[in-house]
């Protein structure tokens, strides 16, 4: 078993660092925020996830995970460091790697008083080349040291699913690594000898790029889906869900993802494919695949709008309730949540925006305070003119025609595709795709 250090303790390093304890290793999560460390020492994760409180208390009891805001001491104490920090979009689409950049050198720093062959993993998600153009003289600057000599380094992307992170992390379905050399491979691979998942092996870039192909071609699949019910509204009479398990059954394209909705959001789709479209960009190519990706996502919260108008005309003065703020069903997270553009084009339109979601009101106000939140899905109808259902929380399932009740007028846009229709009756019902 390895000594491990995990830099960077938000939802992709936190996540792994307990996961590596719980196989076994001796892990320290390091971060520079102190109230997060304080927070995580005392067992409370930082943000929501299904199972994760209960592994962080098994894995701090269990003695095999420490904090600290102490990166320098960590990363010179492990045999392998994780570089698991954010690099959030800039304007123009293009990643800022700064807090990368901040983070290997201070790992650099404590790799100076190391005496032993230690290796660097990237995590972050990265377009290719940034290992060996940031990451790598960062290091090799900060500590005197040489990559492919007396440390190795390894881009090691993270495929985990908000909601299903830690069985993503203990149970992946591939295992990717990218290595400067052999010897940074090996290294790597022995972290996850436990593991029985598929293994690939590849130079940097191509692991960096995998990462970035990956969700690309996802997007890729929704907003398919989102096109097909589009398509299947403007021909009426067919039901996308049907048309996709038609499509699914063909092993050459299989059914998952493609759930039609008002789009995709969360930390990383939108994020990742405008990063991929900047970088070919700044490369002189255009990608109009992933340009079309990116409109259609940003056009599709509008169709619950233009579903809306159908039944009520002008939305102006009009009381709409939003069910579902999150990004998707299951999570707080309310980055890039397609309620967010959904709420301010109602607002644009006069309309009075009233929220509900399980998890994530308080972080929706901040995003949008001119929307209301409500405490439960009753308050948040009451008096409502139209509700449109945003996401996939499962409890929307269980709603009936009396939970409409308080309605003014029981408009009701499923955008998700997800009410059960048979007990909606005397409700005025529209379904995005038919
Ligand atoms: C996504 C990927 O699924 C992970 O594999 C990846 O590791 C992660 O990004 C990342 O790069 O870190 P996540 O953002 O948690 O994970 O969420 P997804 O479940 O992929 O959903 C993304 C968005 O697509 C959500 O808004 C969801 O509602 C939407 N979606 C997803 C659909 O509209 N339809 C679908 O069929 C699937």
């Amino acid at each position: 078993m390895s000594r491990l250090c995990v830099v960077g303790t938000g939802h992709v390093g936190l996540v792994y660092g307990v996961a590596f304890a719980l196989a076994g290793h001796s892990v320290v999560g390091v971060d520079v925020n102190a109230t997060a460390i304080r927070t995580l020492q005392k067992g409370k994760p930082t943000f929501f996830e299904p199972g994760l409180e209960a592994a962080l208390k098994r894995a701090l009891k269990s003695k095999k995970v420490t904090f600290s805001e102490d990166i320098r001491a960590g990363a010179r104490d492990a045999a392998v460091v994780f570089l698991c920090v954010g690099t959030p979009s800039r304007p123009d689409g293009s990643i800022n790697t700064s807090y990368l950049k901040d983070a290997a050198a201070t790992v650099g720093e404590g790799m100076r008083a190391a005496s032993r062959y230690q290796v660097i993993a990237v995590k972050s998600t990265v377009i290719p080349g940034t290992t060996e153009g940031v990451v790598r003289p960062a290091l090799e600057k900060a500590s005197g040291k040489a990559a492919g000599q007396h440390f190795g380094l390894c881009v090691n992307p993270e495929f985990l699913r908000e909601g299903s992170a830690l069985e993503d992390a203990t149970k992946p379905d591939r295992i990717v690594i990218g290595a400067l050399d052999s010897r940074s491979a090996r290294a790597l691979r022995a972290v996850y000898r436990g593991q029985r998942s598929p293994r690939l092996a590849t130079d940097l870039r191509t692991s960096e790029m995998i990462k970035y192909a990956t969700n690309a071609f996802l997007a890729t699949k929704v907003s398919f889906a989102n096109e097909l019910a589009n398509l299947c509204d403007a021909f009426g009479g067919i039901n996308v869900d049907a048309v996709v398990e038609g499509m699914g059954l063909d092993p050459r394209i299989n059914p998952r993802f493609l759930k039609a909705g008002l789009g995709f959001g969360g930390s990383c789709f939108p994020k990742d494919v405008r990063a991929l479209a900047a970088a070919g960009r700044a490369r002189g190519y255009e990608s109009r695949l992933l340009r079309s990706v990116l409109e259609l996502n940003d056009r599709q919260p509008l169709r619950a709008i233009e579903l809306a108008e159908q039944a009520v005309g002008s939305l102006a003065g009009k009381r709409v309730a939003i069910l579902g703020l999150s990004f998707k069903g299951g999570s707080d997270d309310v980055r890039e949540s397609r309620a967010i553009p959904l709420a301010k084009a109602l607002l644009e339109r006069g309309a009075t925006v009233v929220g509900h979601d399980p998890e994530a009101n308080g972080a929706f106000r901040t995003e949008v305070p001119a929307v209301e939140t409500a405490p439960d899905v009753k308050s948040a109808l009451a008096r409502a003119d139209v509700c449109i259902v945003h996401n996939d929380w499962p409890q929307w399932r269980a709603l009936k025609a009396a939970d409409f009740s308080g309605m003014n007028r029981k408009v009701v846009v499923d955008g998700r595709r997800i009410l059960n229709r048979s007990a909606m009756k005397g409700v005025t019902l529209f379904v995005l795709g038919g």
